[in-house]
């Protein structure tokens, strides 16, 4: 059920509102009107998804993205929605998508505006949608750092930088997730409003929970120490496992019920499947802001600082017990 204050709603914009005022007062509010832009896009994209199969959004578009990956009709349709929003607004100045070969400036950076850079995942776990299984948005937000020589040099910044972040889970409803480093807030799409309602805050993940969530699939082809693991799990007997395969819809269950998402290094993945910046980076950010933690395996995800924008990361997240269960074996190697 929604959060009343003074028997109000609270929307996820008043709710930044507040925070700018207790956390940063004297605030242009240019960062609300920026993750407004957001909020908008993800509810063009919540309603596509809710309306496939009865408007032509199925299937493939027949062209691969930047990383080899087929892309879904619905991923550029994402990816259009977040652009275009982020496009009428002055703070932002540059995007990174994980549909885009290069990241784009939108804007020159000066003291009024471009202050931010945006990067997303307009829909993570597009192979879902056709099946009617849950798909997400991913974002992080970056300060644009000025007198910069580069647009690269701007965006290749590490995790522990990100000044917000979140995502959107298109599931049983439309549910968003963020954080400013001021805690994590769960908001639910309320359809006949078309608001953002408040429905959970400050969440904390349990201390930890006997569930992992990973593609065993690959198994014969995980690093030996996470073989371990699994093999341990397994032997303890209360272990369950879960996969969905949208990272997003993983980890919201793992936000909420505790346990750990795992994504070795494969034979045919030797760096990891997800992407740092754009996946890793702002759920690590979530995780660690409940409470939780993010390791590549040997580093926090947060401080790994990246080479390309499309860089990808071997990732373990979840409840910090659960986290260093995998890793114990990790180290132990
Ligand atoms: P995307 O659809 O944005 O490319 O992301 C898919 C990702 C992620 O959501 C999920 O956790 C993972 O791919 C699943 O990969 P496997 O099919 O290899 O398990
Ligand atoms: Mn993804
Ligand atoms: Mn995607």
């Amino acid at each position: 059920m929604p959060i009343k204050r003074n028997g109000q709603f609270i929307t996820i914009q008043q709710h930044i509102v507040e925070a700018q005022r207790k956390y940063r007062p004297g605030s242009s509010g240019e960062f609300s009107w920026l993750l407004s832009a957001i909020t908008l896009a993800t509810k063009i994209i919540a309603s596509h998804v809710r309306r496939a199969g009865l408007v032509d959004v199925w299937g493939e578009q027949g062209t691969t993205n930047v990383q080899g990956e087929t892309v879904q009709k619905l991923d550029l349709l994402a990816n259009e929605a977040l652009k275009n929003a982020l496009g009428y607004r002055d703070s932002v100045g540059i995007i990174a998508s994980e549909e885009d070969n290069e990241p784009r400036v939108l804007q020159e950076v000066d003291e009024a505006h471009g202050r931010y850079i945006v990067m997303f995942d307009p829909l993570d776990g597009s192979s879902n949608i056709d099946v009617n299984v849950s798909v997400g948005t991913i974002f992080t937000v970056f300060r644009n750092p000025p007198e910069v020589a580069s647009t690269e040099e701007s965006v290749l910044q590490p995790g522990a930088e990100q000044v917000a972040a979140g995502y959107v889970v298109y599931g049983s409803s439309a549910i968003l997730v963020y954080t400013t480093g001021h805690g994590v807030h769960m908001f639910t799409l309320d359809p006949d409003y078309g608001a953002y309602l408040l429905t959970r805050e400050n969440i904390r993940m349990p201390e930890h929970a006997p569930h992992y969530s990973c593609n065993e699939a690959y198994y014969h082809t995980f690093p030996s120490a996470y073989q371990r693991y699994l093999a341990w799990a397994k032997s303890e007997g209360e272990f369950s496992s879960r996969y969905i395969g949208s990272l997003v819809a993983d980890f919201h269950r793992i936000l909420l019920k505790g346990g750990v998402f795992l994504y070795p290094p494969t034979e045919k993945q030797p760096d990891g499947k997800l992407r740092l910046m754009y996946e890793a980076n702002p759920i690590a950010f979530i995780a660690e802001q409940a409470g939780g933690a993010a390791s590549d395996g040997s580093r926090r995800v947060l401080t790994v600082e990246p080479n390309t924008v499309h860089d990808r990361t071997p990732l373990i997240i979840g409840t910090q017990r659960n986290v260093n269960e995998v890793l114990h074996f990790i180290q132990k190697r």
